[in-house]
């Protein structure tokens, strides 16, 4: 019989305390959505190949689906439901709404909080770092050119 190794980890959840109680093997997709119900971050591909379910960790975007819980503890974990200040949305989530940077917008989150990091490290990106950064992120809906544009708008720069 295989046991169950469970223990608590203690984070920072879009800026509040959290306190959660995991099965070791869990990830932090699992967690974030059954013990917190934020469902921003979406399971797609489950293998770390399409970004849906990104979340920013000490503000490292990782994917969610691979990243086991308990390596969150002590961390600051940022979801899409962190941004906005009250009723007021993010930057980048206006950005993403002005330039139409979505359709279906299941992958939307990911993209928005990946383009967080790029900003944060490269806050003038060339359409190229944009690509790069943006690579991990798949979107069923090929919104591409909205999305590049909705990340340079963002930047602050013409699509
Ligand atoms: S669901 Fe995690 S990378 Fe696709
Ligand atoms: S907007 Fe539909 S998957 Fe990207």
């Amino acid at each position: 019989m295989t046991e169950t190794h469970r223990r608590t980890i203690r984070f920072k959840l879009n800026g509040r305390p959290a306190v959660s109680e995991i099965a070791t093997h869990e990830t932090l997709l699992e967690v974030l959505r059954r013990d917190f119900s934020l469902f921003g971050a979406r399971e797609s591909c489950g293998q770390g190949l399409c970004g849906c379910c990104t979340a920013l960790v000490d503000g490292i975007a990782v994917s969610g689906c691979l990243y086991l819980a308990a390596y969150a503890d002590g961390a600051e974990v940022t979801t899409v439901e962190g941004l906005a200040s009250g009723s007021r949305l993010h930057p980048i989530q206006e950005s993403f709404i002005a330039n139409c940077g979505f359709q279906c917008g299941f992958c939307t989150p990911g993209f928005i909080l990946m383009t967080k990091e790029l900003l944060e490290r490269h806050p003038q990106p060339t359409t190229d770092e944009i690509r790069h950064y943006l690579s991990g992120n798949l979107c069923r809906c090929a919104a591409y050119p909205d999305i590049l544009r909705a990340v340079k708008a963002a930047a602050g720069q013409k699509g």
